[in-house]
Parts: C-alpha cells; sequence; structure tokens
C-alpha cells in the first residue's frame, strides 16, 4: 500500500473513532438521572426559595457561572 493511501486509511480511522467517542460521551450526558420510581417524586418537589429579583439574578449567575448548568442546558434553559 502507497504511503498517499495508507495516510488517507489512518486519517479515515482517526475521523471515525472521534465521532464513535464524542457520541457516546454525548448520548451518556443525556442519560436520565433520576430513577424511574422516583421520577413522580421529584418532579413534585417545589422551589423553597421566594422568586425575587435578587433570588433570580443569583439563580443565573450560577446557572451561566460555576454551576455549569449552561453546559447542557444551553442559554434559554
Ligand atoms: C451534564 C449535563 C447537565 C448539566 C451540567 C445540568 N443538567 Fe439539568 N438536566 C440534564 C439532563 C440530561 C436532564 C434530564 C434528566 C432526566 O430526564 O432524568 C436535566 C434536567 C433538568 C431539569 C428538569 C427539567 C424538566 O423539564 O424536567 C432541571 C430543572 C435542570 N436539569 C436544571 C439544571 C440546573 C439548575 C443545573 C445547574 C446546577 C443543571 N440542570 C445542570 C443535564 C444537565
Amino acid at each position: 500500500m502507497s504511503p498517499f493511501f495508507r495516510g488517507i486509511l489512518m486519517t479515515s480511522v482517526l475521523l471515525l473513532e472521534a465521532v464513535t467517542l464524542s457520541w457516546g460521551a454525548g448520548q451518556d450526558v443525556l442519560r436520565p438521572r433520576v430513577p424511574h420510581d422516583q421520577i413522580e417524586a421529584a418532579r413534585a418537589v417545589t422551589n423553597p426559595l421566594p422568586a425575587s429579583d435578587e433570588m433570580i439574578a443569583k439563580g443565573k449567575m450560577l446557572f451561566e457561572g460555576k454551576a455549569f448548568c449552561k453546559a447542557c442546558h444551553g442559554v434559554d434553559g
């Protein structure tokens, strides 16, 4: 096999592996975290904090900052 075709082959294998690996990681991120038998209890939880302007501003700061929520949920939640 010529070095040129071997190069093409190696690049193809590496690209395929990169796509496969990133797809696998993406699937794990989207895996449901709440067990099926606890989903109703989780949905019944209400926010104990007041929806004041100050609280919302603090939540926004966390959501977009160190709490890392934006990474998965995007800017609009
Ligand atoms: C690693 C990715 C990831 C990060 C980071 C993340 N979430 Fe989530 N979030 C998810 C996924 C996936 C679900 C759906 C879970 C399920 O179906 O069990 C979810 C569900 C939720 C829900 C329920 C939405 C609904 O309609 O039922 C809320 C609320 C939520 N996330 C808030 C947050 C907040 C607040 C943060 C930051 C503290 C955060 N998430 C960080 C991935 C993420």
